[in-house]
């Protein structure tokens, strides 16, 4: 495996890995040098971890700082782009956060802060999520006249169910720690006042990393195998959709509204 990223951070400690997305001046903001890392990243990682020697017992996936898990898809890369341009790139965050879910040890996704778009995406493609108390998940794209083009239209509604799914992408919906657990979308939210939240999170997977190393991965893999059984005409339809809608006034305005710091008008065209 590469040695080092420019965006990412491995660190392995013991039975514990923890993988940082490492943008946080742009609140870990998904760019295409990142999904080229995360691509490379889960690429080499899957096969070591299939190795019996290999220690690694659960990854932990978190944002630096604590504003932010991962803010989104990088928007500022969005502006100028074709719609076979965004079509492909959808493709392909699709395939890496796929390659993510398909990882044969269990993934947390530790969310401080914001987790939105792509953010909330990639929390979704682990198999469990935890919230710090300042945890924002949501998927706000129809404010930017676009949809989820990382599978979150495939995999939100059988997280939270259909009609959640549908409000909370139809709204921009977002929610906090709390409502979050509520709905089901996280496991759990870190309460300690005291402790920073990577060190509760490492408590909070410490029964899992003491069960039967094979015993867990017979589970995951019994489970990914009947939960994935995705239609890839979905995934197909996501992609489609949202290269599709790069070609509207109403992306452009949206793009824009963001970047210049206000509401968007949206002319349904
Ligand atoms: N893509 C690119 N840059 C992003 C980003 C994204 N998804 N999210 C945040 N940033 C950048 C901001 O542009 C800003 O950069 P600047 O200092 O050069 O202006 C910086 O990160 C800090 O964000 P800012 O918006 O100033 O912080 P805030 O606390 O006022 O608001 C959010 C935080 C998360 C509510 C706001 O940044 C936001 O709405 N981000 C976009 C979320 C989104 O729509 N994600 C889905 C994308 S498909």
């Amino acid at each position: 495996m590469r040695k080092s990223f420019e965006h990412l951070i491995w660190e392995v400690e013991g039975q514990v890995a923890v993988l940082t997305i490492n943008r946080p001046e742009v609140l870990n903001a998904l760019n295409a040098d990142v999904l080229e890392e995360l691509d490379e990243w889960s690429t080499q990682i899957h096969p070591k971890l299939e190795q019996s020697t290999n220690p690694i017992r659960c990854i932990i996936l978190q944002g630096a700082g604590s504003k932010a898990f991962v803010a989104g898809a990088d928007i500022k890369e969005f502006k100028g782009k074709t719609k076979v341009e965004a079509q492909a790139i959808s493709t392909r965050g699709q395939r890496i956060f796929g390659q993510i879910e398909q990882l044969p040890v269990p993934t947390v996704a530790l969310v401080e802060g914001y987790a939105l778009g792509g953010g909330a995406e990639l929390a979704i493609a682990c198999d469990f999520r935890l919230a710090a108390p300042n945890a924002i998940i949501g998927f706000p794209e129809v404010k930017l006249g676009l949809i989820p083009g990382f599978g979150g239209t495939v995999r939100l509604p059988r997280l939270i169910g259909y009609a959640n799914a549908m409000e909370w992408m139809t709204t921009a919906k977002t929610v906090t720690a709390k409502q979050g657990v509520d709905v089901g979308i996280f496991n759990a939210i870190l309460e300690q006042e005291n402790e920073n939240m990577l060190d509760q999170a490492k408590k909070w997977i410490t029964p899992l990393c003491s069960m039967a190393p094979l015993a867990i991965k017979s589970v995951i893999f019994a489970m990914k195998s009947q939960h994935n059984t995705y239609s890839t005409q979905f995934f197909e339809k996501e992609a489609s959709l949202f290269g599709t809608l790069f070609e509207t006034l109403d992306f452009e305005e949206g793009v824009n509204a963001f970047l210049e710091k206000r509401d968007p008008g949206f002319l349904n065209k």
